[in-house]
């Protein structure tokens, strides 16, 4: 593999795959000659390479990881699948729908394999809960809700790219974390939000921009800094209606104290509910009526079949997010080294470019309800556009 982007989350791309076993990371390209040779080096990758049509180019790679911000995601990958190379992507996939469309059609072109690496999928209670409510543990469900917050952005000092709309898109938090959260759930009850109306706000409206750039969730000790305005949101409630007719609500923000990674999700059914916390990831908590509550313990032995492989340590010894992201490498992985082509069956914690696609067009609709303050329909606003 070759990996365009080591920055925060490419480090946790290159540690996944080394963990696998059976592939090699030959390659990184950064954005100067200088810059990728001192992370190759840290990294322990041979080559490096200071532009991505270098490392794209480069016949032993077949597999191109992009973890570069968002406003890159559309030239790497197209360049990418120019030269027939595998592609996975982290989210968001694209800065808008219509360029998440552009790119899930380029990729069925090129006849490769595509993936978007949406990780939370990779964890092994996230896989019960799926398991149990495919099997109609839960009945119906009726009420899916929960938030993703953190804190990594609450001081007027604290900066990304993500905050500049030419850099991360029109959309902050939303984009960033939210569409986890809205793809996690959407995997887990095996039905897709249709509907949105949205309230977004823009907390901290005027930040002090540090003149060099800082990594996700560092502090940037930098003095010279500049002030400057921010749009996009930093904190949104969200009220949805997912397909077949349940309810929902989501509140995102990275202004909340004490929040670090604070994904959960409850969904509530006529028999039984679920909850999971990513910060409490190795329990899922189970909640009935007409019987006691339970905490069922990631345990290989009590998991259902299709979760246990999820599970790589006996109960009580916690696994985490780094395991989950690996998880979702090896279905990808996986399914690459099988031969596997890009229609054929794919295990479940692997989301593709149409599942990146479709995130993004729950982002565009919440976007485009906050404008209009009305219920807005899932990808009306991309067939207008395109
Ligand atoms: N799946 C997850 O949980 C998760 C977590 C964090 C970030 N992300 C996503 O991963 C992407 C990267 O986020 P990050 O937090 O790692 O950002 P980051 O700023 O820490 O890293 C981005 C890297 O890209 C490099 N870069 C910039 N321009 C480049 C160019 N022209 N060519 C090659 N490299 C270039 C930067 O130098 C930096 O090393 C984003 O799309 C983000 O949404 C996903």
């Amino acid at each position: 593999m070759g990996l365009v982007g080591p920055g925060f989350v490419g480090a946790h791309h290159i540690d996944a795959v080394r963990r696998l076993g059976f592939v090699d990371v030959v390659a990184i390209a950064a954005s100067s000659d200088a810059s990728a040779r001192r992370k190759a080096d840290a990294l322990g990758v041979p080559k490096a390479y200071g532009s991505f049509e270098a490392l794209v180019a480069d016949p032993d790679v077949h597999v191109v990881h992009n973890t570069t911000p968002n406003h890159l995601h559309v030239p790497v990958i197209l360049a990418a699948l120019a030269h027939g190379k595998h592609v996975i992507s982290d989210k968001p996939l694209a800065m808008t729908a219509a360029d998440a469309r552009m790119l899930l059609d380029a990729a069925n072109k090129a006849g490769v394999v595509h993936a978007v690496t949406f990780n939370y999928r990779g964890n092994p209670l996230v896989q019960q809960a799926r398991e149990m409510i495919a099997g109609g543990e839960l009945g119906p469900v009726h009420f899916i809700h929960g938030a993703y917050l953190q804190d990594w952005l609450l001081e007027a000092t604290d900066f990304s790219w993500r905050l500049e709309p030419e850099k991360g898109g029109e959309s902050s938090a939303v984009a960033d974390i939210g569409s986890h959260w809205c793809d996690l759930v959407q995997h887990v009850a095996g039905r897709r939000i249709v509907e949105v109306l949205a309230d977004l706000t823009t907390v901290i409206d005027t930040r002090l921009k540090p003149s060099t750039s800082s990594e996700a969730f560092a502090r940037s000790g930098d003095a010279a800094r500049e002030a400057v305005a921010v749009r996009s949101e930093d904190l949104a409630s969200i009220l949805l209606r997912f397909e077949g007719g349940a309810k929902g609500s989501l509140s995102v923000g990275q202004v909340c104290a004490g929040h670090k990674n604070g994904l959960w999700f409850e969904m509530n059914g006529r028999q039984a509910s679920v909850r999971w916390l990513q910060e409490r990831q190795n329990e899922l908590w189970i909640g009935r009526r007409d019987a006691a509550n339970a905490v069922l313990a990631k345990d290989p032995s009590l998991l259902a079949p299709s979760a246990r492989s999820y599970a790589h340590l006996p109960g009580g010894h916690q696994e985490g997010w780094a395991d989950a992201f690996c998880n979702v490498m090896r279905d990808i992985y996986g399914f690459i080294a099988a031969g596997k082509r890009p229609g054929d069956p794919r295990p479940p914690a692997f989301a593709t470019f149409e599942d990146g696609y479709h995130s993004a067009c729950v982002v565009d609709a919440i976007l485009e309800s906050h404008r209009r303050g009305a219920w807005t329909s899932v990808g009306e606003t991309v067939v207008a556009r395109r």
